[in-house]
């Protein structure tokens, strides 16, 4: 009998070149595409209400894919008791962030939104997949020292939180994904879902395609205190906040300390509140960084023509928010459609995966 050569052993000899292709930017799309429809498949972990840096940063993304991909969205429940084992509010997270996928533009009749928990074959081939990775190569991933450090957990480190791109893999392959959306923090987990692509189709048969990371143009948009926008730390403005929240939240936003008096000079490239003209008011970002620089622009007036932007482009999903939110029960169906579709499709590759390894 032939063991399988762990995959850890083809991660240290990766080129340069054969990393790079593990992402595609928004530009590159075409040219790799042409005119087939590549297959998405993304997802959050439901931990409630989105933010803005959720919307820029995936949401929009892939609402713009929606037109010319496949897209599978994915509510990567089992994800959240990584960190969380209290899973009371679990259901309600759930029905929050759909709600905010489909206001915000995700078209469940194109789109199947679902749960992993309720797509029992998620479970299934992260079983498979697990005997394929050492123990070692999940040590290495640096998504995961990051939460070791940040969390504080060390040894206190669970199996399945090691885990956890093991079932990111499965997540994304079972859905033969070619291309995966996501913020550059998630690179490392799409890596190593090529990884797991590679060897199984080596080593059994040609079952999955090699996934990408898509990355778009947005560059990441901080917290209106300056670090990294987090719901934990409340430094975020939430696409279900109301105009009059939105400007509460703005007006506290850090800018430049140099600009202690209206007239003082101010520093565009060093504010996140320019940051956020160029996302949501780019027409006016030119005059924006003039008025600040010259100090003709104070820092209120500047934060209220750009919340006033945000509110405008926000009203009608924000309406449609409201709408949903009134009829969870039908949220609820639309994601259980969505299930009945993503549960086909993860059945089809599941026969795949078992007929390949013999199991019948
Ligand atoms: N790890 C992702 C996050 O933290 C969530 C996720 C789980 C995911 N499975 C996925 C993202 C598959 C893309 C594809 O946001």
């Amino acid at each position: 009998m032939k063991f399988i050569t762990p995959i850890l052993s083809l991660a240290g000899s990766m080129s340069e070149d054969h990393k790079q292709s593990a992402i595609i930017r928004e530009g590159e799309l075409e040219k790799a595409f042409g005119k087939a429809k590549p297959r998405i498949l993304s997802g959050m972990r439901p931990t409630g209400k989105l933010h803005i840096g959720h919307f820029a940063g995936a949401l929009e993304p892939w609402v713009k894919l929606q037109n010319i991909a496949e897209n599978f969205h994915l509510i990567a429940d089992y994800h959240v008791l990584t960190t969380k084992l209290d899973t009371s509010d679990i259901a309600q997270n759930t029905i929050d962030m759909a709600i905010d996928w489909i206001a915000f533009g995700i078209d469940p009749e194109k789109s199947p939104i679902f749960r992993q928990s309720k797509v029992k074959e998620h479970t299934e081939l992260f079983l498979v997949f697990s005997m394929l990775i050492t123990k070692a190569r999940l040590e290495r991933n640096p998504a995961v020292k990051e939460q070791v450090r940040d969390l504080g957990i060390g040894e206190g480190m669970t199996f399945g939180h090691l885990g956890y791109p093991v079932l990111q893999a499965a997540d994304i392959l079972l859905y033969k994904g070619d291309l995966v959306p996501v913020g550059e923090d998630q690179v490392p987990h799409v890596e190593m879902t090529r990884e797991f692509a590679r060897d199984f189709n080596n080593h059994y048969a040609n079952v999955f395609p090699i996934p990408r990371a898509y990355l778009s143009e947005t560059p990441r948009l901080p917290g209106t205190d300056g670090k990294r926008m987090s719901k934990s730390i409340g430094n975020t403005i939430l696409l279900s906040d109301t105009p009059d929240d939105t400007w509460k939240k703005m007006k506290t936003a850090v800018t430049d300390p140099q600009k202690v008096r209206r007239n003082d000079p101010g520093r565009p490239e060093i504010c996140l509140v320019y940051g956020y003209h160029g996302k949501w008011n780019p027409l006016e970002v030119k005059d924006i960084h003039d008025g600040c620089s010259s100090g003709a622009l104070g820092c209120v007036d500047c934060k209220k023509r750009v919340t006033d932007k945000i509110n405008d482009s926000f009203a009608p999903q924000r309406q449609k928010r409201i709408e949903l939110a009134g009829d969870q029960n039908a949220v609820l169906k639309i994601i259980e459609q969505g299930e009945v579709r993503a549960h086909d499709e993860a059945g089809k590759t599941m026969s795949e995966v078992r007929s390949a390894m013999k199991f019948g």
